[in-house]
């Protein structure tokens, strides 16, 4: 939130001041195994439930290397690629710190990670949810330059006191959107991609609703921090999402 980012003598704070080095010789082997176990465990569950340039992201940044990635072997290659590069974060970002990050094509990811005890729960997001989740999509070229496209979106929503058309956008495509992919509804979401119960749930349960993807219907369609979704937005394609959230501007964001 905007206050969190203003320090107590009034200067805003920058994005970098939330960075911390990400000390990859402090991962214990025990924390190296917990990330083996989730990634052989999701990697199965998936399977190809899972839209394919998520899959080929896993391939490019050889996330199935064993243990906990390091950012500087991870951004030796997603630099170069997309221009994108992660940091170390301790926690959760203050969301115009965050959307100022994806402006500059920084994503931020935990120095930490969850216990072997939370393997299916997480107060807040850990490196497996982050690096595991987020990073693959953001080897793809297009999809790179929609994430930087939120940053600059999020920045302006927040400018005009509407930060939260931003965040349900971001939710409903980056964190739990699925998008349809050769005729069969698939995940597209980090925060689906990266969960054990919600990714089967998101595409199989009869409970909940599945409505069609528009940044529209995104902006005005509210979701849960604390549980699974009630309703899932589902994109005709992944490119078609992207062309659509890219060719929002900020002007017409705010007269929705
Ligand atoms: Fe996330």
């Amino acid at each position: 939130m905007l206050q969190d980012v203003i320090s107590r003598d009034g200067d805003a704070r920058r994005w970098e001041d939330f960075v911390v080095p990400q000390c990859w010789e402090s991962f214990t082997a025990e924390d190296h195994a917990v990330w083996d176990l989730l990634f052989a465990r999701q990697v199965e569950l998936l399977g190809m439930r899972v839209i394919s340039p998520f899959l080929d992201g896993i391939d490019l940044l050889r996330l199935s290397h064993p243990g906990v990635p390091d950012v500087k072997g991870l951004n030796a290659i997603l630099t170069p690629r997309t221009g994108w590069r992660v940091v170390a974060v301790p926690g959760l970002v203050p969301d115009e710190a965050f959307f100022a990050m994806l402006s500059e094509r920084v994503f931020p990811v935990g120095n930490f990670i969850r216990t072997r005890g939370q393997l299916d729960y997480l107060e807040a997001p850990d490196c497996f949810h982050d690096m595991f989740g987020h990073i693959p999509m953001l080897a793809h070229h297009d999809f790179a330059e929609m994430a930087e496209h939120l940053g600059r979106l999020g920045l302006a929503a927040i400018s005009a006191g509407q930060g939260a058309k931003v965040a349900r956008i971001y939710w409903h495509s980056v964190e739990f959107g699925l998008a349809t992919e050769n005729g069969e509804v698939k995940i597209l979401g980090a925060g689906l991609a990266s969960s054990f119960g919600e990714a089967h749930f998101s595409l199989e349960s009869e409970e909940v609703e599945r409505l069609p993807f528009s940044v529209e219907r995104a902006v005005h369609t509210p979701y849960k921090h604390d549980a699974f979704q009630p309703r899932y937005l589902v994109s005709a394609s992944l490119d078609a999402t992207i062309a659509e959230v890219r060719a929002m501007t900020a002007e017409r964001l705010l007269a929705l």
